[in-house]
């Protein structure tokens, strides 16, 4: 399988799989999109999934994959990637959840995160010594550094801003080892991603250095997620036969959304989907007015989804053969405000007894408007954003003891006991640099 660029208009594939995951975006700025979109059997795909999540991946990715990486070791990668639940959790009667925080930072970015280090680690065979620079505002940091730990012939530089993430969300990034190097950045999150860009654009630096990122956008983090809703399809439908379902995702950069929409083009019926949007609601008034207007992102409590200019709007467009009518024939959008959200959150609560993190609960309230039938997918373990739980009940439900209902998982409270071990650094380049060479020396 190759590659072309979204900006590409003759869909040239000019790139190998390679290539594409190690430049993350097109030289003419454009996401990867694989040449063509591989038709799955969807009977196999309901009876691998009976089995396992890690049986049924390992048929998709071979799907995408299989001429680029030998079968035997494809397979044992995904084994090890996939040791982690992804159920479909029923609310009521025709309200189920995907719940995809299972995995070991506790968010949907796991299955992305791990499947790309175990795949780069195969890619580059441990012949060439590859960096990959990634900055984060908390939660790519953490899932990326799970990911890639101990992968072979790849060193992981994760920059974060200091006092800017989460107590929580550092330890998940500090406190690894091996080949994990936590860099905490005398800044904001918009400094450490222009150091990382200073760095891409280093074409001297980049010609002594082997550096790439680990991006959304990057094809190897975008394929996998779509093997998700290939599970979920498969567990739905036996639930209920000869149905398709309606498919709703709490989006803000749109990689989740639209690889439920290339799952969908590999031949899984589903009736719509449908995003879900905090109060930065580009594409939902898209879909209403017709015109695309991204604008700077403004702060929500759902603030993974805090995204003004959707970097995926492109690879949506690009499915649907860059065609407004077509897109909107297939998806739905709705937005949310903040005292919404917190709202649905205690109100989660109150009918079923399940506590929601706030970027699930968007995908609740859109479940509820649009009539769905089908589910939405859950990407967040809530005890990941416990101060906006506490003020959500503090708010709509002050009578629930939060601390009672928000259990913090093992894993969460393990990262939590280690001591953090990162590097200061100021907001320059230069330091950047010496940093990353001296991890090759
Ligand atoms: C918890 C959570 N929910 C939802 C999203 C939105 O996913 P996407 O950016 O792929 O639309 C993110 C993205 O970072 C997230 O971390």
């Amino acid at each position: 399988m190759k590659y072309y660029s979204t900006r590409d208009a003759e869909r040239k594939a000019a790139y190998s799989l390679k290539e594409a995951a190690f430049r993350g975006l097109a030289p003419d700025g454009g996401l990867f999109m694989p040449e063509f979109i591989p038709q799955a059997d969807m009977e196999k795909v309901r009876s691998l999934a009976a089995v396992s999540y890690a049986d049924m991946a390992i048929y998709l990715a071979s799907l995408f994959f299989g001429d680029d990486v030998p079968a035997d070791r494809l397979e044992a990668m995904i084994r090890k990637a996939y040791d982690f639940d992804c159920p479909l959790h029923t609310l009521e009667d025709g309200k189920d959840v995907l719940e995809l925080f299972h995995g070991p930072t506790f968010a949907f970015k796991d299955f992305g995160a791990r499947f790309m280090g175990g795949m780069l680690g195969l890619l580059n065979d441990g012949s060439e010594d590859l960096t990959v620079l990634t900055a984060t505002s908390g939660d790519t940091g953490s899932a990326v550094a799970a990911g890639f730990h101990n992968v072979p012939g790849i060193k992981v530089v994760v920059l974060y801003p200091e006092g800017k993430v989460s107590p929580l969300q550092e330890s998940q990034m500090t406190t690894l080892g091996g080949n994990i190097n936590p860099v905490c950045v005398r800044g904001c999150f918009d400094d450490c991603q222009a150091l990382v860009k200073a760095v891409f654009n280093d074409v001297a630096f980049r010609a002594d250095h082997y550096v790439t990122s680990a991006n959304s956008i990057n094809v190897l983090r975008w394929i996998p997620q779509s093997f998700y809703y290939f599970y979920a399809w498969a567990q739905w439908t036996l639930r209920h036969p000869g149905q398709s379902p309606d498919i709703v995702v709490p989006s803000g950069n749109y990689g989740n959304i639209t690889a439920g929409m290339l799952a969908s083009m590999m031949g899984m019926p589903v009736r719509r989907f449908v995003c879900a949007s905090n109060a930065n609601d580009v594409v939902p008034e898209y879909l209403s007015t017709g015109v695309y207007v991204p604008r700077p992102s403004v702060r929500t409590v759902a603030n993974a989804m805090d995204v003004g200019a959707p970097s995926n709007y492109e690879r949506m467009m690009c499915l649907y053969g860059n065609d407004f009518a077509v897109l909107k024939a297939s998806l739905e959008g709705f937005a949310y405000s903040d005292d919404q959200i917190k709202a649905a959150i205690a109100d989660i609560y109150a009918r079923y007894g399940y506590v929601s993190d706030p970027h699930a609960a968007v995908g609740f309230l859109a479940y509820e408007a649009s009539k769905a039938e089908g589910f939405y997918l859950a990407t967040a373990h809530a005890a990941k954003f416990g101060e906006v739980i506490r003020d959500a009940f503090a708010q709509n439900a002050p009578e629930v003891s939060v601390d009672e209902i928000l259990a913090i998982p093992e894993g969460l409270a393990k990262a939590m006991a280690k001591e953090k071990v990162y590097t200061m650094m100021d907001n320059d380049v230069n330091q950047l640099e010496q940093f990353v060479d001296s991890l090759s020396r």
